[in-house]
């Protein structure tokens, strides 16, 4: 029996480590032909500890190769998120003839006491495309010593003004620092006071902007916010769009007056974006942690504990004169699916037949239909399981409920339905559905509203069927994929 199997839950196309802990993705950078995905790391067990960075590379962002660790605990502290970037004209003096990478992280030092929690921002270099890194003697590069939480730098060269930029968590904000070198930081701006979600600690900022559909140009951040018991929806990551000058980021005013979600599930937290893509291919590339800290060390999972999204592509399109971030899963995944039913102009019914045959563990569904009324799939379904994803015309939202989905009890608010409104599209809806042995993606309306969710089915519990409350409502299409990558998690 191979490993995989043995591991319960494991998934078929989503990145895990071997064994033991994961959660944030941190130092996403693409270098030399490869996609960097580094993680915090437990190696050593199967919950959070002792945070090291783990390193993953892919050429494809599907098929990952697991490294050794990259950076580990040092006397400075525990090894906590961070960014990582290509320094292309040696500005930091760490490189001699060819650019390198380097990573900009978090050193965490537990004091005595919870109030004396030391974070301080430092840095590590990289001659050999990541594979060895040291850190800079001159470590910490930047601290902050009324903060307790002061965290998960992001950083990023900002072409108009010819600096590094970075944004960091501090308590209930996000501070933005600007550097010449890597190594001396100089404040900037804060943001975040009296806007936008305060459930929780502020973690996990990203900044970056996207091109509008008129070829603007806009700023977007995104901001994770902490797991609070007040609030059963735990971790989740809000976003606002605005403008940058390199100094502060100013929200529109939709921003300013409304919390906007970047998933509806419970299962995206921490995500940030890649950098230096090259030009030519101009996207910006997320992933996050598929978790949420409500309950992501009591997960059912033996031997290993943690997975990520699917890569995605954000954009920003225009609704009714507001613009907003979409999340689309990347092209590149469809390298990795094979079709096992296709169907076209058929009524529910008659679809929910041709389905029974059908039985999967990890796949792709796509399907199209008119939105005047309900449908919705049934997934890993079997003994009493099922877990259902759909779309709901009379409260016009799409949703995910896993109440049913298999193994719950692990945390009382792991079970529930969650949802995500969107704009009733004025012809067909597609709903794209990603399912694997222990999430489930969906991307509604080109990815309009998103919601990632876990579940843990048992392994039995591989029907798909369709429902609605007219059977004889036609389906214009639907397809079924299989998707299962190899790439360093099936050995
Ligand atoms: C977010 C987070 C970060 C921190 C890391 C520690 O999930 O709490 O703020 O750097 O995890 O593992």
């Amino acid at each position: 029996m191979s490993k995989t199997k043995q591991q319960n839950y494991r998934n078929a196309y989503h990145f895990s480590p071997q064994k033991n802990w994961m959660n944030d993705p941190n130092g996403m950078v693409y270098f030399k032909g490869e996609y960097h995905l580094f993680y915090q790391h437990h190696p050593f067990g199967t919950t959070w500890g002792p945070m090291h960075w783990g390193h993953a590379v892919s050429k494809d962002l599907v098929s990952w190769e697991e490294l050794p660790i990259a950076l580990a605990p040092d006397e400075r502290g525990t090894i906590f998120s961070g960014s990582a970037v290509v320094d292309w004209n040696n500005s930091s003096g760490f490189f001699d003839e060819a650019p390198g990478l380097v990573a900009i992280f978090t050193h965490h030092h537990d004091a005595p006491s919870a109030q004396q929690v030391i974070q301080y921002q430092s840095l590590a270099y990289s001659k050999d495309e990541g594979r060895t890194w040291r850190k800079y003697e001159g470590n910490p590069v930047l601290r902050h010593d009324s903060y307790v939480d002061f965290r998960d730098p992001k950083v990023f060269w900002h072409e108009p003004s010819s600096q590094w930029v970075m944004i960091v968590a501090c308590g209930q904000t996000v501070c933005l620092y600007r550097s010449s070198n890597l190594k001396e930081w100089v404040f900037a701006s804060e943001f975040g006071e009296g806007i936008g979600s305060h459930d929780g600690v502020w973690e996990c900022p990203d900044l970056f902007p996207l091109t509008t559909e008129n070829n603007g140009i806009r700023w977007v951040m995104l901001v994770s916010i902490g797991d609070d018991p007040a609030y059963v929806e735990g971790s989740r990551t809000q976003y606002f769009i605005g403008d940058f000058d390199g100094t502060a980021f100013i929200p529109d005013e939709r921003s300013k007056c409304d919390v906007r979600w970047l998933d509806y599930g419970r299962d995206n937290y921490a995500g940030v974006s890649w950098s230096d893509i090259p030009a030519p291919d101009g996207r910006r590339l997320f992933i996050g942690w598929m978790s949420n800290w409500k309950y992501a060390n009591l997960t059912p999972t033996d031997g290993w504990r943690g997975a990520m999204t699917l890569v995605r592509e954000l954009k920003l399109e225009t609704l009714q004169g507001e613009v907003m971030v979409t999340q689309q899963p990347i092209r590149e995944i469809e390298a990795y699916r094979h079709e096992v039913l296709s169907l076209r102009d058929i009524a529910v019914d008659e679809a929910a037949v041709r389905l029974a045959a059908v039985r999967l563990e990890n796949f792709e569904i796509l399907v199209r239909f008119d939105p005047a009324s309900s449908l919705g799939l049934k997934v890993r379904a079997g003994l009493g399981q099922e877990t259902l994803v759909g779309w709901d015309a009379r409260l016009a939202e799409v949703y995910v409920d896993r109440s049913r989905s298999g193994q719950a009890d692990f945390h009382k608010d792991f079970p529930g339905k969650h949802a995500a409104p969107l704009q009733t599209p004025a012809s067909m809806l597609e709903l794209r559905i990603f399912v694997d042995h222990s999430s489930v993606e969906l991307f509604a309306d080109r990815g309009q509203a998103v919601i990632t969710d876990l579940i843990y089915p048992d392994p039995a519990s591989t029907g798909i069927t369709v429902f609605a409350d007219d059977n004889r409502k036609i389906i214009e299409s639907l397809h079924i994929y299989e998707v299962s990558s190899s790439g360093g998690q099936l050995k």
